[in-house]
């Protein structure tokens, strides 16, 4: 099986994009943001191009995109529209090759009036990853996003941990979260593409992500 994941967060503004910059340049992977929302601020798809140097060909177009910085549900409200499902449909990409999906903030995010990031991960059947910060507070936020990916039956392999790095906070979510962490991205002064295959080369358990 080629590498193809989900990628979620502990909360907005947590790394989510930076991993999975990382491993579209690590594993020449595709990148598919689903849902967007705050377009004018300018769009994750932009800057996995950017931070991976991502041709355009390897980043499938959202289905969902919209203005306000706001999440999902309300935004898509606010449009008058209702964010569907069955629109969202797993692009067609070459057996082999792989693919980064990205959600939008943590992992219950409203997508509309009864549905949450959950379901559209269960709807996209990829194994998930959690992106979560070192920090004070991590582990009761990891936790809690652990359950809730757990309550919804989702294939959960791993968390991915960003910040400095901090053993004693990764030694207790794998303790208590009995989840491997997978990789850990470092504070970087400047991101490209070589310094996250350089991360990914250094700080990740790259057997997890061979096909
Ligand atoms: N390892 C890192 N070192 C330095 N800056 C980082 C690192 N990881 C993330 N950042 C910065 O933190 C900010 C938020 O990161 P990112 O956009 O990846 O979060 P996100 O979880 O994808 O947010 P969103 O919910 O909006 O999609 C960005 O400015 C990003 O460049
Ligand atoms: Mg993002």
């Amino acid at each position: 099986m080629p590498s193809r994941f989900f990628i979620t967060g502990t909360d907005t503004g947590v790394g989510k994009t930076v991993v999975s910059a990382l491993l579209c340049a690590a594993l020449d992977a595709h990148y598919w943001k689903p849902i967007q929302t705050g377009t004018r601020e300018g769009t994750d798809s932009k800057t996995v191009m950017h931070l991976a140097q991502l041709p355009r060909s390897r980043v499938v177009p959202e289905v969902y995109r919209f203005t306000p910085p706001v999440s999902p549900h309300l935004a898509a409200q606010r449009a008058g529209i209702r964010i569907e499902l069955r629109k969202i449909r797993m692009p067609h990409i070459p057996a082999r090759e792989a693919l980064v999906a990205e959600g939008a903030g943590g992992v219950l995010v409203p997508i509309n009036k009864s549905q949450f990031m959950t379901h559209l991960m269960r709807h996209l059947k990829l194994p998930v990853l959690l992106v979560s910060r070192t920090a004070l507070g991590t582990i009761n936020h990891t936790l809690l996003s652990l359950a809730a990916l757990r309550a919804a039956r989702l294939d959960v392999r791993g968390v991915v941990l960003v910040g400095p790095p901090n053993s004693e906070n990764r030694k207790a979510i794998e303790r208590y979260g009995d989840i491997p962490v997978v990789g850990n991205v470092p504070k970087l002064a400047k991101i490209d593409r070589n310094v996250l295959r350089a991360v990914f080369q250094r700080h990740f358990d790259r057997a997890v992500f061979q096909s």
